[in-house]
């Protein structure tokens, strides 16, 4: 296994589109233990393969207190949401900002496992905001594009900031 470097916004990688899996075999397993992983050693609780800049539809997740429920979806696709919520909401890929997003309350989200077995899963609360936002990474949208403009520029020189620190 290894630690995949996460991208940091705005790095213009995170707006490319990941395109549906189609084989699984181990490159996409051993692609799933690196960002289990990678996300593990964050520490954070959700990461979509478009944050470690490899342009596939897989995201892993693990809400757990002892991080040992790992949910792994590959080819994500909601089909119903319903409800209203406004959480607040970090990502590794913008460290350091937590803002409020409006989202749906409840999704209903078909996917696969690593193996190809397609599942599907009901979700609400903190598990519905996580896949909503880790698949919007695979569509290429970073959460602060939800945010005002002023909010958005704000947040830019921020990073930018820490960019520099970081040299
Ligand atoms: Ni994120």
């Amino acid at each position: 296994m290894a630690l995949l470097r996460i991208l940091q916004y705005p790095d213009e990688r995170l707006h490319l589109a990941a395109e549906r899996v189609t084989v699984f075999d181990e490159a996409l397993k051993s692609l799933v233990a690196d960002m289990k992983e990678t996300m593990y050693a964050a520490p954070g609780v959700g990461l979509a393969a478009t944050q470690v800049d490899v342009q596939k539809q897989v995201i892993v997740i693990d809400l757990s207190e002892a991080k040992d429920k790992p949910m792994i979806l590959v080819n994500p696709e909601i089909t119903a949401m319903s409800g209203k919520s406004d959480v607040e909401e970090g990502c590794l890929s913008v460290p350091g900002i937590f803002e409020n997003v409006d989202r749906a309350e409840r999704v209903t989200v078909t996917a696969q496992d690593d193996e190809g077995n397609t599942f599907e899963i009901h979700a609400d609360g903190l598990l519905s905001i996580c896949i909503q936002h880790e698949i919007d990474h695979l569509k290429g949208k970073v959460f602060v594009e939800y945010l005002s403009r002023l909010k958005q520029t704000r947040i830019l020189a921020k990073m930018k900031k820490l960019a520099r620190e970081r040299m």
